[in-house]
C-alpha cells in the first residue's frame, strides 16, 4: 500500500510512522511467536487488532514468512481454502525462492491464477471437489511452510468459521493439524468475545488451553495525545491540547473513532485547528450515519430503543436493573430490561466490558451511535 496523504488513515496499516504506540503489545506478540506460543488476540471491534497484527508482521519480516487472512471474507470452508492459498502466495511474494516453490506446488492443483489490478496481489481460485481435498491442500501448505523456516499465520476474526455449516468440524481438524507444526505459529484474533472465549477456554472444545490469550484495550491516552499533536505539527498544522482532548473524549479513546475524527479535522485545517472544525466534523459524521440509525430504530421495539438510549446517555452501566437506573429512564421492571439487554447484546449494539478490577459494565458498542443518542 502506498502512503496516504492524510496521516490519519481509517483503513489498513501504513507502517510504524503512522501507527501510535502499542509497543508493549507488539513486544508481547513477538516474544510469544518467537518462543513457539500461539496467541488468541481479543478486543472489541475497531480497537486495532488487525492493524496490530500488520505492525507485528512489519518487525518479523523478512526473517519470518508472514501470512494474514481475514476469515470474515470467506463464506464456506471452500472459500477459506482459496483465501488461505491466496494469502500464502501473497505472504511469501518477497521471498523469491520460497515464492517459486509455493507457486510450483500450487500449479499442481490446476488453479486459476490472477492478479488484482488495483492492489497487485495474486488471487488463487481452485475448484475443490470435496472437504477432504481442501484439507489435504491446506495440510500440505502447512507442511511446505513448516519445512522452509519460521512462519506466522494470522487468522483474523477467526470465530467467523462458526458461520459455516462445517465450522465445528474444521475447528477440530485445524487444531489437530496445528499441533504437529514445528516452525509455524498462529495468531487467532477476534471481536466476538463470547464466541472466541467459548472456543478457546471451554474444556469441551478442541482449542482448549492451547493458546496464550491476549486482550488489547484502548491506546493509552497520553500516548495518543502526543501522537496526534506530532502528526498535525509534522504537517505544519497547530493543534492545542484542549482540542486533542476534545477529540479523544468524543471518540471515547476508541482507535477507529479517534482516527476518523482526526482525519476529518486534518483535512479542514490549513494552519491551525479551531474548535469549530471539530464541531463541524462531528456534525458531518452524524449526518452520514443518521439514516442507518433511523433504520436501526425501526428494526426494534420502542422499549428496546428506549433501553439502548438510556445506556447511551448513562455511558457506562454497571447495574441495569438497579432501581435508580430504572427510575431515571422510566424503564419499568427489571426483568423487562434484562430481556431488552439480551436482545441488544445479541445484536452487538451493547457490549459487555470489564474494568481492570474485574467489575462488569455495559456500554453502547458503536461510539458514534452512543454520542448521537446522547445528543437527542
Ligand atoms: N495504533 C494505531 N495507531 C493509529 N491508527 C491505528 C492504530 N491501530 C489501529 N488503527 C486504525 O484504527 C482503525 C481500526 O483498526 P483495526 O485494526 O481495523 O481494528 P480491529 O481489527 O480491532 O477492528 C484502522 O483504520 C486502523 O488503521
Ligand atoms: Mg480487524
Amino acid at each position: 500500500m502506498s502512503e496516504p496523504i492524510n496521516p490519519f488513515p481509517i483503513h489498513g496499516y501504513f507502517g510504524p510512522e503512522l501507527f501510535c504506540n502499542r509497543d508493549d503489545e507488539r513486544d508481547m506478540l513477538i516474544e510469544a511467536v518467537r518462543n513457539g506460543r500461539n496467541i488468541t488476540l481479543f478486543a472489541p471491534r475497531r480497537i486495532g487488532k488487525s492493524a496490530l497484527i500488520h505492525h507485528v508482521f512489519h518487525f518479523l519480516h523478512p526473517k519470518w514468512s508472514c501470512i494474514y487472512l481475514d476469515v470474515q471474507e470467506s463464506a464456506s470452508f471452500k472459500d477459506f481454502t482459496n483465501l488461505f492459498l491466496t494469502s500464502v502466495l501473497n505472504g511469501v511474494k518477497r521471498q523469491k525462492t520460497l515464492f517459486n516453490k509455493v507457486q510450483e506446488w500450487l500449479l499442481s492443483f490446476r488453479p486459476v491464477l490472477s492478479t488484482n489490478p488495483h492492489t497487485g496481489s495474486f488471487e488463487v481460485e481452485i475448484d475443490f471437489k470435496s472437504d477432504a481435498q481442501q484439507q489435504t491442500s491446506i495440510k500440505s501448505a502447512f507442511q511446505l511452510l513448516d519445512s522452509q523456516g519460521p512462519t506466522v499465520i494470522a487468522l483474523d476474526e477467526f470465530q467467523h468459521i462458526h458461520s459455516w455449516d462445517e465450522g465445528f468440524a474444521v475447528e477440530s481438524w485445524l487444531r489437530s493439524e496445528i499441533q504437529h507444526l514445528k516452525n509455524v505459529r498462529f495468531i487467532f484474533s477476534g471481536s466476538q468475545f463470547h464466541l472466541l472465549t467459548e472456543m478457546f477456554q471451554s474444556a469441551k472444545r478442541p482449542f482448549f488451553a492451547s493458546t496464550q490469550p491476549m486482550n488489547i484495550g484502548k491506546i493509552e491516552m497520553e500516548r495518543y495525545r502526543i501522537f496526534i499533536g506530532r502528526m498535525f505539527q509534522a504537517h505544519g498544522k497547530a493543534i492545542r491540547t484542549e482540542e486533542i482532548d476534545c477529540i479523544l473524549e468524543w471518540a471515547d479513546g476508541n482507535t477507529y473513532n479517534v482516527q476518523l475524527l482526526c482525519n476529518r479535522i486534518f483535512s479542514k485545517a490549513s494552519k491551525k485547528v479551531e474548535q469549530a472544525m471539530i464541531d463541524e466534523s462531528i456534525i458531518e459524521i452524524y449526518a452520514e450515519n443518521k439514516l442507518s440509525y433511523f433504520a436501526l430504530r425501526n428494526s426494534m421495539s420502542k422499549y428496546q430503543w428506549q433501553v439502548l438510549t438510556a445506556i447511551a446517555i448513562e455511558g457506562m452501566v454497571f447495574a441495569p436493573t438497579a432501581r435508580d437506573f430504572l427510575k431515571k429512564y422510566d424503564l419499568g421492571a427489571g426483568p423487562s430490561v434484562l430481556r431488552a439487554m439480551e436482545y441488544l447484546l445479541s445484536r452487538e449494539l451493547v457490549y459487555q466490558y470489564y474494568q481492570d478490577d474485574g467489575k462488569k459494565y455495559y456500554q453502547v458498542y458503536d461510539i458514534i451511535l452512543m454520542r448521537w443518542l446522547q445528543k437527542r
